[in-house]
């Protein structure tokens, strides 16, 4: 059973939601614990964690959720070799589809910089949008829900991506 820390930021709570599906099709195997971004002190808390599952949704022009902007400078400075990670976020592919998800992507950039190996990439090939800074090599580096257009497809999404990331975490 491996320990995660599972770490969000929200606004209007589908990123919360989507965090509480990951965590309930994740199961028993693993010791999951949620953690909305509002709620930590700082970026120590998310590295007491070797597993961890990171959740923004994006907001602006492709910018981080709110919540994740001073967490996010800190880790200039910090060192996540030796981490796994795994990354999602909620956004809206018709109304922002020029930067759709993109909050997975900046995370991402800066983790792999900060030396986490990341995990959980996702065929883009159900979903229909312009451009996204998640998208590398034609596939999202994490897991993006669009609970604005295609809520019906969440619960799918989510469950396969659970079963895809399972065994990456020890
Ligand atoms: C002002 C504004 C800017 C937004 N910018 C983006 C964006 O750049 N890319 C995107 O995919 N979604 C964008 N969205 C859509 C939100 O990400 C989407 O509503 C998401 O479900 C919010 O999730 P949350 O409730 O977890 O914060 C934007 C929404 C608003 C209202």
């Amino acid at each position: 059973m491996a320990k995660i820390g599972l770490f969000y930021g929200s606004t209007s709570g589908h990123t919360a939601k989507v965090a509480e599906a990951i965590s309930a099709a994740l199961g028993e195997k693993h010791e999951v614990t949620i953690i909305n971004m509002e709620d930590i002190s700082s970026l120590d808390d998310l590295l007491e964690y070797d597993n961890l599952i990171l959740g923004s949704s994006t907001w602006g022009q492709g910018d981080l959720q709110n919540d994740w902007r001073d967490p996010f400078s800190e880790m200039d400075e910090a060192d996540f070799s030796g981490k796994t990670v795994a990354l999602f976020g909620a956004g809206d592919s018709e109304k922002h589809g020029e930067h759709f998800a993109s909050a997975i992507g900046v995370l991402y950039n800066k983790l792999v910089e900060r030396g986490a190996k990341v995990v959980g990439e996702v065929s883009a090939d159900d979903y229909r949008f312009k451009s996204s800074l998640a998208l590398k090599n034609g596939k999202f580096v994490g897991l993006a829900i669009d609970e604005i257009n295609e809520p019906s497809k969440t619960k799918a999404r989510i469950e396969a991506w659970a079963r895809a990331i399972d065994d990456s975490f020890s």
